[in-house]
């Protein structure tokens, strides 16, 4: 077994190996002077079986888990495990509107041409994603991470906020493992970077929220639901994502919004920028060591997957 990793998460990819007590893979990937992708492996991998570790939160990092991929199937190895812990445009996973694409299958159907044999994902942003591809996909959940800490923080009277109907689901999941109430926010969008607030389902006055979402993009949707907790009388507020994107405008909006912690994981790299806030880094790499190990050796990964 070999574990290679792309510039897209270097750290999460050497604490994934050092979980599994092995070294990260030699391969050069950086970029020609047109800004191509250059990949070159430096090892022996011929019959191996290869993981390659790579979110896929920009297009760049995209283009390189193709051409690793490549590279990695012209050097014969046995099979590639695309271990994508965030899995970049699955927010366009049906035609809403005329005449759009739908890039999850789009990405899905890019990963196979390029010789990947099956993938290794973290919550996806809805789960339908698994059927966009036609290679064994395996989905794990953040959440007994996440959970594991939300139990460390002994709330009295929490609540969970669900951000908007799409985090219903999750937040429920969550609200019933904690034995706490629910409550739901109607949000309506208003563009791709704004948000508006149009009513709230349930009671958090008083009470210690806990606001759950799949991901924080350009924070407007978080913003908009710590303010309307605090406009509704909360006495504290958590927030929780697997994935933080933090992209355009996400550090005016999470800097000028009254943020006691918010709790993401490490399947994107968090930017140097955001260490000033409170900021709390689960990491994953366990998690992922252990399905990959499991998947190396032929084991279920049912029993890591709540
Ligand atoms: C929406 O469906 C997602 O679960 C997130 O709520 C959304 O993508 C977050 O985006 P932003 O941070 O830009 O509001």
């Amino acid at each position: 077994m070999r574990i290679f990793s792309g510039n897209a998460n270097r750290p999460l990819a050497q604490s994934i190996c050092q979980s599994l007590d092995m070294r990260l893979g030699e391969m050069t990937c950086s970029r020609f002077a047109d800004g191509e992708v250059k990949v070159q492996v430096h090892e022996d991998v011929r019959g191996a079986d290869v993981f390659i570790i790579q979110p896929t939160h920009t297009n760049d990092f995209l283009m390189e888990l193709l051409v690793i991929a490549d590279a990695m199937r012209r050097a014969s190895v046995g099979r590639i495990t695309a271990v994508i812990p965030y899995f970049g445009y699955a927010r366009q996973d049906r035609k809403h509107d005329g005449r759009v694409p739908i890039t999850a299958k789009l990405v899905a159907n890019l990963l196979a041409t390029a010789g990947i044999d099956r993938v290794l994902a973290v919550d996806l942003h809805a789960t339908q994603i698994q059927g966009f591809f036609d290679i064994p996909l395996d989905h794990l959940s953040a959440f007994p991470v996440q959970l594991e800490y939300l139990k460390s923080c002994n709330f009295e009277n929490p609540v969970l906020l669900s951000p908007d109907t799409g985090s219903i689901k999750l937040a429920d999941k969550v609200a019933k493992v904690l034995g706490a109430d629910l409550a739901i926010i109607d949000k309506r969008r208003t563009s791709d970077t704004e948000t508006e607030v149009a009513n709230v389902i349930g009671t958090v006055e008083g009470r210690e929220v806990i606001i759950v979402d799949d991901m924080i993009s350009t924070a407007g949707t978080l913003s908009k639901a710590i303010q309307t907790a605090y406009d509704r009388g909360a006495k504290s507020v958590m927030s929780m994502a697997t994935h933080a994107i933090l992209c355009g405008t996400a550090y005016e909006r999470l800097s000028s919004t009254n943020l006691d912690e918010l709790v993401i994981t490490d399947t994107i790299p968090l930017k140097r920028r955001f260490a000033d806030l409170p900021i709390r880094v689960l990491s994953l790499a366990g998690l992922l060591g252990d399905a990959i190990h499991r998947i190396h050796t032929n084991q279920s990964v049912s029993s890591l997957i709540k």
